[in-house]
Parts: C-alpha cells; structure tokens; sequence
C-alpha cells in the first residue's frame, strides 16, 4: 500500500432545511452567481425557488446556465464559459445531478482561459485555475458533490471523457435528503447501481485495501443493498434517501481509494456505451458489472467474490469458495435486475454488436495493456465482456 495525504476540502452541509446558510456561503466568494441547472426538475420540486431566494437575500446578481443534459454535452460548457465572461461571474452554482455538477465544474474552468474547453478534455490540456464551485445535490448517485471529476460528451466526435483536478472540488456542498424524494424509481435504481459500482471498482482492484477500508466499502455496499429497495417503495422515505446520499458522495470522495493502485473498468466501458447510445450511466453500468464479474471469476479471483457475498449479501460462510463466488454474483444480478428493476442486456435497450469493436479499441489505445484489474484485461477480453452483455 502507497503512502497518502488525505484531502476532502469539502463543506458539507447536510440534512434538512441546510439551504438556509446557501446565501452565507456564497457570500464568501464574491458577487455574481452563475446558476446551473438541468431540464426543470428544480422548476417543478420547488427547489429553484428557495435557490433563488436564498441568492436574492444574500444580496448577489444571478445569471442563469438552464437545460444542462443528461451526460452533459460540450455546447453547454461553452455557453456557460462565454455568460461567465459576459456577466463577470465570480463563482458556479450548480443545483442538479452528476450532470449537473460536473457541467458546472468544467464551465468553472473554461471561465478562466480563453481556448476552446473541450481541449481539457479532447487535448488533455490541464486544469490549472477554476472559479469556485458550490453544489446543492438533487440525486443520489454520482458523488460528483464531492469529488474533483467531471464527465463530459461531445456528440460530434462521439467522445464521452472524464477529467479531474483539484480545482474543480466543490467548496461546498449542500446534501438534503428530502431534495431527492422526486427522483423517479429508474433514476433512483440507476443512482444505487452507480454507487455500487464505485465501490466495486476499488474493493475488487487486483491489490487489497486495509481491512479497515475493506470493512468500511463492505458497509456502503450494504447500505445501498439495504435502502435502495425502501427508497423505490416510498420515495419519501427520509432514512432510505439520506443513507443512499452519504453513500453516494463517499463512494467516490477518494478516500476509499487511498493508497491503492487501481484501475477503473466497468467506468471506462459504460462511458464508450454512454458516448455512443446516450444511455444512463448507472443502467450501463448494471449490465456490465455482473458479465465483468464473472468473465474475471476463477479459481485465484473466488475467494474475493466469496468475501463480498457473505461479508454483504450474507450468504452462507461455509461454502467452497467457487459456489459462493458464483452465487454472489447470481445474488447480484438478482439485486440489479430484478430487485432494481433495470433491465438485464444491451439487446434490451437496443444496442447490438456492431460498435463492440470500435468501443473496445477507443478504451485500450493510449493505455498500459493489460489493464490490471482483478484479472489483467486485454483489448479482446474488453470485446468479450461486452459480448456477454447483449
Ligand atoms: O435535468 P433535470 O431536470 O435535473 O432531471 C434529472 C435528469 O433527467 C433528473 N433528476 C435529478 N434530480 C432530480 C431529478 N428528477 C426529479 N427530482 C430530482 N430531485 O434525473 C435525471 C438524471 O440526472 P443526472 O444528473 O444525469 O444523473 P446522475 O447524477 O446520475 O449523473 C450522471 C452523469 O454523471 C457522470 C455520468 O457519466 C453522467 O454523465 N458521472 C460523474 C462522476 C463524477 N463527477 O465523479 C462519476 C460517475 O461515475 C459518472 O461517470
Ligand atoms: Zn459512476
């Protein structure tokens, strides 16, 4: 295990009711406001007007970035860029989703350079400044509230890329439970099928975490198992919704990845589906992380999945690492597939094989091969996991 600094700069203020201090707090950083969000789910929750008072009170100028997309798309970043410009804006508000946040992320450092912004992505050129970003959660899944990455899509190349630096780590972040009991039951399941997955990435990297951290990941996993179900059957459950949020943002918040060499594999693979298919992030990653599961599953990788299903899903301890390692798995599938209710293959969600390939290609040029995950991963295993999901 590497030596760490742990660093989550973040100020969070959680519970009900916590969009008092949104005014206080944005003070601290200057004048102007740039307000982003998304589609209108703010408009109809009643959100945008307590956001709104909260700035008018506070004595600060609003300026507006709306219609932000799911797997937020290139254009809006410019757009934001250029109102940051125009309007002099001192600091980002982002009040939505991952998609949300990380549109405003990334619009908090084009706001800052005068090149095109999709060379942070497209280029690779580094994030070395950005206005300051505060968030205000409305799902639970991304942990994009706490974290220092974003995901952005450019349609026109069909790029779905992912960048981080630490400028982009929100200030502060507001996490009201009661703010997500509209999410609707398909964007809740997908919510908890991404948390899990972020946990999964880093609990089954090829290196072992502390039994600490271990302990740690195993009880966020079982949190999601756990209340995700109550939060499908009543939306307004307050424990269910504040459980599944806390999860969300230390899921991805690094700390669970402190100190370990991890590579990332169901992320980079639904991101090739979500670039192309405009899919959402957690379905894609529910289809895949079964087919991943299995395709590393052998005899040196059992006793892992062994571990997961009765340290989470309480199966029995006595069983021959291989049964338990396969009935985890089936037990996971179950969870996803019939318990979330997402659907189970690609097939189902019309995507077929003929871009398989190309996908495959995209994540493996530019990479170290093999990518070391619970098993070391070329570019025709990569083809074949997505084979296993049609
Ligand atoms: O657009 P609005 O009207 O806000 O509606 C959204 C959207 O349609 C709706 N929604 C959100 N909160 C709601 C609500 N509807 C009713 N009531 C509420 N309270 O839900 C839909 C999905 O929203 P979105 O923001 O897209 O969801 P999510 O938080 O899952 O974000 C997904 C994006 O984040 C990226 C994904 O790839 C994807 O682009 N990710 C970001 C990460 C990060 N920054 O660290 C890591 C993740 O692994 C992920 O890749
Ligand atoms: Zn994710």
């Amino acid at each position: 295990m590497n030596n760490f600094i742990y660093d989550i700069p973040v100020r969070v203020y959680f519970g009900k009711g916590q969009i008092e201090h949104l005014g206080e707090e944005l003070k601290k950083y200057g004048e102007r406001v740039l307000l982003v969000y998304g589609g209108g789910s703010i408009k109809k929750n009643g959100l945008y007007g307590a956001v709104a008072s909260e700035i008018k009170d506070a004595g600060l100028e609003l300026s507006e970035l709306s219609g932000v997309d799911p797997n937020p798309k290139i254009h809006s970043i410019r757009e934001g860029q250029k109102l940051c410009k125009e309007k002099k804006i001192d600091m980002v508000l982002a009040v939505g989703g991952g998609s949300v946040i990380d549109c405003a992320k990334v619009v908090a450092a084009a706001a800052c350079v005068d090149f095109d912004p999709w060379d942070f992505l497209g280029k690779g050129v580094p994030i070395e400044k950005a206005l300051p970003v505060i968030s205000v959660l409305t799902i639970a899944a991304t942990g994009s509230e706490m974290d220092n990455c974003a995901v952005i899509s450019n349609p026109d190349t069909e790029d779905k890329i992912a960048i981080s630096s630490s400028h982009m780590v929100p200030r502060a972040s507001f996490l009201d439970p009661t703010y997500t009991y509209t999410v609707n039951r398909y964007q809740t399941a997908c919510g908890a099928a991404d948390i899990l997955s972020h946990v999964f990435e880093i609990y089954f990297a090829k290196e072992r975490s502390l039994y600490m951290v271990e302990c740690f990941m195993e009880g966020l996993m079982k949190t999601v198992i756990r209340y995700a179900p109550v939060a499908l059957r009543e939306p307004d459950n307050y424990e269910a919704r504040a459980n599944l949020m806390w999860a969300s943002s230390w899921a991805i918040n690094g700390f669970i990845e402190y100190g370990k060499n991890v590579t990332w594999i169901c992320h980079p693979l639904e991101h090739e589906l979500s670039a192309l298919y405009d899919i959402t992030h957690g379905l894609g990653l529910a289809i895949l992380t079964p087919r991943w599961m299995e395709y590393c599953l052998d005899e040196t990788t059992a006793e892992r999945f062994r571990q997961f299903g009765v340290n989470v899903l309480g199966i029995e301890k006595d069983l021959a690492p291989m049964e338990a390692a396969k009935k985890s798995i089936e037990m996971l599938s179950d969870f996803l597939f019939h318990t979330l209710g997402l659907s189970r293959t690609l097939t189902e969600i019309g995507i077929d094989d003929r871009n398989i390939k190309a996908m495959a290609e995209k994540i493996c040029s530019g990479r170290t091969l093999p990518m070391e995950s619970l098993k070391p991963l070329m570019q025709e295993d990569i083809e074949a996991i997505y084979r296993m999901c049609l």
